[in-house]
């Protein structure tokens, strides 16, 4: 089938410099971006120490983007700090397939996050229930009160689920108030926590109990995003690879965890790019990975005639307004490569990344194994750590990659050997 050339078709064979001048165009990016984008104004230390205690420097990851995704028919860039070899390779390879013979479409459940006012060790249930579910209405006015910028831009807490909770040992029952709120544009940690402690003296009075904890839940099984690939066509005997790829997933929880991790090697760079904070994320995918008490892969791949169908479901509670997404130039340079002005949308292609990344490595995984693509990719970074000056590389990698093709494998000695052998040719006198 013919299909329109994607914008950044070609991207991978662009210098950096030239690839910085496609993405400046594509996203319209200032000066001031480039200068952020290609590390020649770096992030001012007066940031760093707003931001954590302690600095003494900065850890450096790259920032890439992976290409030729069309999600909910809109062409994107996908911006990924990563440091593992394959995976924007594998992206955009991918995204490619599936641009050519299928599509993704993405969608979203729920825009609600989840505080949790714990009362520990509750004598009286059946009381703290009753007066809880009959202030139901003022505890929300109270909670709204303490966030009124949040209400002024249409969010805020939009209601209050009691639970009972057994206490492990059986020795009583806890009481948990859920307040669920509508971050609007914010991740809103900061803001539901404060909402959460702020009804604490008021929990108290009213139910004459102690309250505990009052802080966040990282599942958000309220906010959940879904996304779905759709392949066409699809070589029957790779598909079934695919689908049993998953129903190993399904029935081992070994491989439904590294399963997992394949998505979240689509998930998290573009967490990590945008500023967003990706150990809330992966607590919350992981947990609701569990959810129906056996963990469980959060993709599923069947066929369906000669199509091959895909689908995740993950809560993604992400941000693009407060927090690091604002301050750090970085993610703001991010979230303008992603054209996104809704959290939700990030949301969504967040979760689509994390599916079409999952795929690739299941097609992998499926036909020639990982190694192949992995080591060849991997043979660069070989090559520094054996120490190849810039000008060496490439010959380091080239031969270490032909030597994968006989051998099926590479490591850090071969090329130490092959650096040495290079430099004793180099200073070896021409015949
Ligand atoms: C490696 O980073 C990720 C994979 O292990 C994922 C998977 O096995 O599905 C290749």
């Amino acid at each position: 089938m013919e299909t329109k050339r994607h914008l950044t078709e070609g991207f991978h064979r662009l210098t950096r410099v030239e690839r910085l001048n496609r993405v400046k165009e594509l996203c319209r990016l200032s000066e001031e971006d480039m200068q952020t984008l290609s590390g020649e104004s770096p992030m001012p230390y007066e940031i760093a120490e707003h931001l954590i205690e302690n600095v003494v420097g900065y850890f450096q990851v790259p920032m890439g983007v992976a290409t030729n995704f069309t999600i909910d028919g809109r062409d994107v860039l996908i911006p990924m700090a990563v440091e593992e070899t394959s995976i924007i390779a594998a992206a955009s390879a991918t995204a490619k397939w599936i641009r050519r013979e299928g599509s993704i479409r993405t969608y979203s459940k729920g825009n609600l996050i989840i505080g949790q006012v714990q009362l520990p060790d509750v004598r009286n249930v059946k009381h703290a229930r009753r007066v809880l579910h009959e202030q139901r209405d003022m505890l929300m006015g109270l909670a709204n009160a303490c966030i009124p910028g949040l209400v002024h831009r249409g969010g805020g807490v939009q209601d209050i689920a009691i639970r009972e909770v057994a206490r492990p040992a059986g020795d009583g029952t806890m009481v948990v108030l859920h307040i669920l709120c509508d971050p609007c544009d914010a991740m809103g940690a900061n803001l539901i926590n404060q909402v959460c402690e702020a009804l604490k003296p008021r929990v108290e009075e009213l139910t004459h109990e102690r309250v505990g904890l009052c802080i966040l839940s990282n599942l958000v099984d309220t906010k959940v995003v879904a996304a779905e690939v759709l392949l066409r066509d699809i070589d029957p005997q790779l598909g079934r690879g695919i689908q049993e790829a998953t129903l190993f997933a399904q029935a081992d929880p070994y491989r439904a965890a590294t399963h997992n991790k394949g998505v979240l090697n689509g998930i998290d760079p573009m967490l990590i790019a945008t500023g967003n904070d990706w150990r809330a994320v992966e607590a919350g995918i992981h947990a609701y990975a569990a959810r129906s008490g056996k963990y469980q892969p959060v993709t599923d791949w069947h066929v369906e005639g000669s199509d091959l169908i895909g689908r995740i479901e993950v809560p993604l509670a992400v941000g693009i307004a407060g927090g690091v997404t604002r301050i750090h130039p970085m993610a703001r340079v991010a979230l303008k490569i992603l054209k996104v002005t809704r959290a939700e949308d990030l949301a969504r292609i967040c979760a689509a990344v994390g599916l079409v990344q999952n795929l690739g490595a299941l097609r992998a995984l499926a036909t020639v194994g990982i190694v192949k693509g992995h080591m060849q990719l991997h043979a660069a970074n070989l090559a520094i750590a054996a120490g190849a000056e810039v000008h060496e590389i490439a010959e380091v990698r080239d031969r270490l990659a032909q030597i994968l093709t006989v051998e099926k494998s590479i490591n850090l000695s071969r090329a130490k050997e092959i650096l040495e052998a290079i430099r004793v040719a180099a200073q070896s006198p021409a015949l």
